[in-house]
């Protein structure tokens, strides 16, 4: 007897929990669609990271002789801004040696400040999902670590910099939607 007054209290229970999931049940299957939008946003990130990393590594390796040679860490940000303006995601190069060229290149916002405590300690990649105004943005931020010998003709403090320490980071902005 008593142990039928348990199957009729575990079969309500699971009746009460079945009804309590079924709206929790269509709610992952849109969270399913968003991520996949999310994996599109993660590719668009490595993508533009091969890219611009294979860039700057090429420009030095062609045309850097001196100090006075066109850097290629400008260069990039020229070609950032152009990117940007043609509608696509935004990128920033930031310093995480402690002596910038330029002090524009610092950690700006809370996520950037984070991401690179998390490169610095080791992390080749870090990133977050942030929601602006309803709408998600992947932040993301992969480590810059000396490329070539002839970073340090600009970059003297660099041969400070442990070795397989990043000495900068690329920031990504790529907003989450379902036509990324
Ligand atoms: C010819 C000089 C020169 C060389 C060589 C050079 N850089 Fe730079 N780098 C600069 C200048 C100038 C800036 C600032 C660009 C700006 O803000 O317009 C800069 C900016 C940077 C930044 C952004 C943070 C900062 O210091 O302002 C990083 C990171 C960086 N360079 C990494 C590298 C790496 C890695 C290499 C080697 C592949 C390298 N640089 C080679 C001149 C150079």
């Amino acid at each position: 007897m008593i142990q039928k007054k348990c199957n009729l209290l575990l079969c309500g229970s699971l009746i009460m929990v079945g009804i309590a999931t079924f709206p929790l049940t269509s709610a992952n299957a849109a969270d399913t669609q968003k991520d996949l939008a999310l994996e599109r946003a993660r590719k668009t990130v490595t993508l533009l990271n091969d890219i611009y990393v294979n860039v700057v590594v090429l420009i030095t390796k062609a045309y850097v002789e001196d100090e006075d040679s066109y850097p290629a860490g400008r260069a990039a940000k020229l070609l950032f801004k152009a990117v940007k303006k043609a509608g696509h995601p935004e990128t920033r190069l930031i310093d995480t040696s402690g002596k910038p060229y330029s002090s524009t290149n610092v950690a700006k916002d809370p996520f950037e400040k984070e991401a690179i405590t998390k490169l610095l300690a080791g992390a080749g990649r870090y990133e977050k999902v942030e929601i602006n105004g309803g709408n998600r943005m992947l932040r993301a931020a992969t480590a810059v670590p000396i490329v070539s010998p002839k970073c340090v003709i600009c970059h003297p403090n660099y041969s400070e910099i442990e070795k397989g320490k990043p000495v900068g980071a690329l920031v990504y902005s790529v907003p989450i939607d379902k036509d990324n």
